[in-house]
């Protein structure tokens, strides 16, 4: 479905240092007015959000979180983070479900849906991440996997949220899905999420770069993108934004 203004986020995973964050203002410096047509975010680690959020408050650079606790109040859960701070922190959105949390840290499709349940709570939009690995699509089980991980990971609260769409097998590396594939996976989650949410945007994810970013953009359905190693540099990451329709 469309959306009215397009989301291209960057997650840092556990790359980078204070001293990386001046990439932000040189984002924020790059994109410019893009930014009033395109939602721009950057989702450094947690240690680094207050700050991030802090540095990025008089551009029009969003600053995000790459996960949250599945438990929305205050309570002894050493080492857990809330949504609830990381809002207070200064982020808007939480990255929820990440291929990497699903599999280093078992994360369950029960608890992304809690995840993004509490980031809802605490004001933050969560953007909740879906694909399939290699073997599930060699073995024909695309569409059976993207529409479970849909119907049981997203929230059932209500409220804004985002899906990114991130076959595991494409993220790190150098392979994407054909534009076609793209399409079709984009057009399965649309009619997933259909009448459980208003125009949730539907980004792509999985070795996005500056080269190949103006076409996937350009594929039905792509809603914007969620950028990995590509978006630790702000040349590299600005490259990406500006290759968007949007930004011309
Ligand atoms: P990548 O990572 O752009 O480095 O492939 C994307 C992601 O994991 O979100």
């Amino acid at each position: 479905m469309a959306a009215s203004k397009p989301l291209i986020a960057g997650n840092w995973k556990m790359f980078g240092r204070q001293a990386d964050l001046g990439e932000i203002a040189l984002l924020a410096s790059r994109v410019g007015r893009v930014s009033e047509v395109i939602d721009v975010l950057v989702c450094p680690p947690a240690p680094m959000v207050a700050v991030a959020a802090w540095r990025a408050k008089d551009t029009s650079v969003l600053i995000g979180a790459q996960d949250c606790s599945a438990v929305a109040a205050d309570s002894a859960r050493t080492g857990d983070v809330s949504a609830a701070m990381l809002a207070d922190a200064g982020a808007r959105y939480v990255i929820v479900g990440h291929s990497e949390r699903r599999t280093i840290f078992g994360e369950t499709d029960a608890v992304v849906r809690a995840k993004a349940e509490a980031a809802l709570t605490a004001g933050l939009i969560p953007i909740v991440c879906v694909g399939e690995t290699h073997s599930e699509r060699a073995g024909g089980r695309l569409g059976e996997v993207v529409a479970r991980q849909i119907q049981d990971s997203i929230p059932q609260t209500g409220g804004t949220f985002v899906v990114a769409y991130e076959p595991v097998w494409a993220i790190g590396g150098n392979a994407t899905p054909t534009l076609a594939e793209i399409a079709d996976v984009h057009d399965l989650i649309g009619k997933t999420l259909a009448g459980r949410s208003m125009g949730a945007r539907i980004l792509y994810g999985g070795s996005v770069n500056p080269k190949n970013a103006g076409e996937i953009f350009g594929a039905p359905g792509v809603d914007g993108a969620l950028v990995g190693r590509a978006s630790l540099k702000a040349d590299d990451f600005s490259a990406i934004i500006l290759a968007h329709p949007a930004a011309s």
